[in-house]
């Protein structure tokens, strides 16, 4: 069965074994694995497909909507042609949160926009033709982010641009994911998400590595580029565990009641634990 599901999430077309194995979360009823298969087929059709790891996209569907309680919005800096936008966008929806799409490349912004409106997510997402750093000084600038997902310029002075911006408005948000955060080229050595980050925000920054994990060299694509260990990272905002943990989801009203019914009330709560959430 759990083979069966790995296949199912992991492939459009055809499975991805070279992921990091991420069993997507079915026990969210808002975040529906069959729709994402659906949303997936859709845009590879259209030739919008994002080249992120399936493993990578799940890992940040699955954290956006484990920390929805803690924000009212998700932001995504570099949409490309929306593949990705608009699995946030569903997920929004679904959740009832904001999605800020910005991307500097107004053809590829207009494309994106499109899209999300003809899949029906219009009225969740904003589009901002700037910079993040623009974004951020603009009065849109969302106060209370779930994440913010950077896959924009990954040159190092380009990422160390976006992680100044970021250092800023940090206690605004719970969690920054990077991609491409060990991207290497064999001709250019500009590039440098990891590199930033720990020049920003210091060698024991916290950091959860996602989607693809490389055991060894891989091969460059025609274009020289390949990753040198790991696809993603999660950078979780408060630095300290008792941070991180100290809050928590509030329990859903038929697990208050539950609870609160004596004898039978304990019992029958431990049982809707994988429903409630
Ligand atoms: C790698 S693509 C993003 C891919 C997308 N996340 C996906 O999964 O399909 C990078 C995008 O970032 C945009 N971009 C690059 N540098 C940027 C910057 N400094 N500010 C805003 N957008 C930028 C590009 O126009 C492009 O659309």
């Amino acid at each position: 069965m759990l083979e069966q599901n790995f296949e199912k999430t992991t492939d459009i077309g055809k499975p991805d074994r070279s992921a990091s194995g991420f069993q997507f979360p079915m026990k969210y009823p808002n975040l529906s694995e069959e729709k994402l298969f659906e949303l997936r087929n859709i845009i590879t059709k259209r030739g919008s497909a994002s080249q992120t790891k399936t493993a990578y996209q799940d890992a940040v569907l699955f954290f956006i909507r484990s920390n929805a309680f803690r924000g009212d919005n998700v932001v995504e800096v570099g949409c490309y042609k929306g593949g990705l936008t608009v699995q946030y966008a569903y997920l929004c929806q679904q959740l009832g949160k904001k999605l800020h799409v910005i991307d500097y490349d107004k053809e590829l912004l207009e494309e994106t926009k499109k899209l999300v409106y003809e899949l029906g997510y219009g009225n969740v997402a904003s589009f901002y033709n700037m910079d993040y750093e623009s974004f951020v000084s603009s009065e849109s600038f969302p106060q209370n982010t779930i994440a913010t997902i950077i896959d924009a310029d990954h040159s190092y002075a380009g990422c160390l641009k976006d992680c100044n911006t970021l250092k800023k408005v940090l206690p605004s948000m719970y969690g920054v994911i990077f991609h491409d955060f060990t991207l290497r080229y064999t001709t250019w050595d500009g590039v440098g998400v990891d590199k930033a980050i720990y020049e920003v925000f210091g060698q024991h920054v916290r950091l959860y590595p996602i989607g693809f994990q490389s055991v060894c060299s891989e091969t460059p694509t025609p274009e020289g580029a390949y990753l040198e260990s790991n696809e993603g990272v999660i950078m979780v905002v408060p630095w300290q565990p008792a941070d991180v943990f100290a809050q928590k989801e509030p329990p859903s009203k038929l697990r208050q009641w539950l609870v609160r019914t004596p004898i039978l009330g304990p019992l029958l709560a431990k049982c809707c634990n994988m429903t409630d959430k």
